[in-house]
């Protein structure tokens, strides 16, 4: 069964407790927190003490999808409130490294692709990640239309990984929709990333179960 990893970059910050609890009840798999340093992608958003102080409010995993330059730097002080620690191949840091870093700080492992790069280039280090995240927008924003370039990836993605027989989660992340979730499903993703079409549904449990039922 796909998984289901909300953004909560476009919430109600000061209301963020409530909706943590209303995707737990939702039975949502994880929570997608998106960091971002204004400088590897032109926004800002948060940083550990917003992450450490969610992680004291929810029994669901952390996937943290840092968009950060040279995030090698960071390694250490992300790992201590992630469950699940990825950044980006173009971010500028010692791939394979940084991979295996995560790993021994106990988290799981994930690597990230913008848009613009090819699911080949992340070919060779597919045995250091836990995840792999292919970006469906340019990162930075939420809301932002679905690319279905993305949907090649996946495929190329999941045939690779399940040729070498790796355990590889596939996430997809950017313009999750109705129309979009079962499409990226098909194309090989087993985790999907939802911001705005969750936040901007009157009922969050409904929408949550609407992506299980059409993924
Ligand atoms: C974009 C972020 C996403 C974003 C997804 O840079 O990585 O996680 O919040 O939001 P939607 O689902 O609205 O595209
Ligand atoms: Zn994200």
């Amino acid at each position: 069964m796909v998984k289901i990893s909300p953004s909560v970059l476009t919430a109600d910050f000061l209301e963020l407790k409530q909706a943590i609890k209303e995707f737990e009840s939702a039975g949502v798999d994880m929570l997608h927190l998106d960091v971002m340093d204004g400088l590897f992608v032109p926004n800002i958003s948060f940083g550990v003490p917003v992450i450490k102080s969610i992680k004291q409010h929810t029994h669901l995993p952390c996937d943290v999808h840092l968009m950060i330059d040279r995030p090698h730097r960071y390694i250490e002080q992300f790992a201590a409130v992630s469950d699940i620690l990825g950044f980006h191949y173009e971010a500028g840091s010692p791939v394979r490294q940084t991979l295996e870093s995560i790993r021994s700080h106990g988290c799981k492992s994930c690597l990230t692709i913008k848009p613009n790069t090819s699911a080949k280039d992340i070919f060779p280090y597919l045995d250091a990640c836990d995840m792999v995240l292919v970006m469906s927008v340019e990162p930075g924003f939420g809301g932002q239309k679905f690319l279905p370039s993305a949907l090649q990836k996946l495929t190329e993605l999941k045939e690779e990984i399940a040729r070498r027989g790796l355990s590889v989660d596939l996430e997809v992340d950017g313009g999750i929709n109705a129309e979009t979730a079962p499409q990226a499903v098909a194309a090989g993703a087993t985790v999907l990333v939802a911001g705005n079409y969750i936040f901007s549904a009157e009922n969050i449990s409904e929408r949550v179960k609407e992506i299980r039922r059409l993924s």
